[in-house]
């Protein structure tokens, strides 16, 4: 047996899976806008969807994804924000619950992978102060501040079926909307 066979992650039987990229829901997707369950027990199945939501968001690629993204009405988030060539730093967030905001505030560019291609400026408390469960089924509290807390806000918001879209002005939500809307209904002519 070569030498190499045991160098494998923590799990080894599950890393025999192959990557599990999951299709992510666009704009106007009702699921988008409904609100998580959220989770009573941090077992396989659970792993095996932040291993998904992972997967998915890497092959985006993005730096942070809900799981009603992929249509699992679950209050689980998935975020990385290791910039390229750093070494990856995944996040999972079981049931997160944000304790406390500050009054700063930053602004901050915005996307989404389930509004591709559009940017707008977002202003949101600068920092804030999470709790949740881990992976290993582990309360955790902790802070976090600019890209981090931004982000965070966002992956959280997606959990009670909120967009970034909507603190901009009606005006600009709208046509962000209808542009989704316009070509949902092109989509499915075309098919
Ligand atoms: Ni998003």
């Amino acid at each position: 047996m070569p030498a190499t066979y045991h160098i494998e992650p923590e799990t080894p039987r599950k890393a025999d899976l192959p990557m599990a990229k999951r299709e992510i829901l666009v704009l106007p997707d009702a699921r988008l806008r409904a609100i998580a369950e959220p989770i009573a027990k941090v077992d396989e199945s659970i792993r095996k969807l932040a291993k998904d939501m992972l997967d998915t968001m890497y092959d985006a690629p993005g730096i942070g994804l809900a799981a009603p993204q992929i249509g699992e009405m679950k209050r689980i988030v998935v975020m990385d924000l290791a910039k390229e060539g750093e070494t990856p730093d995944p996040i999972v967030m079981i049931n997160p619950e944000i304790l406390k905001y500050s009054e700063e505030t930053v602004t901050t560019e915005e996307g989404c992978l389930s509004i591709p291609e559009i940017y707008y400026d977002v202003e949101r408390p600068a920092e804030i102060t999470v709790k949740y469960t881990d992976l290993d089924g582990k309360d955790v509290e902790r802070e976090a501040k600019d890209r981090l807390a931004v982000c965070i806000q966002h992956e959280l918001d997606h959990l009670d079926g909120v967009l970034y879209i909507d603190y901009l002005s009606r005006l600009k939500r709208d046509r962000v909307v209808k542009k989704f809307q316009k070509a949902e209904k092109l989509a499915k002519k075309a098919s």
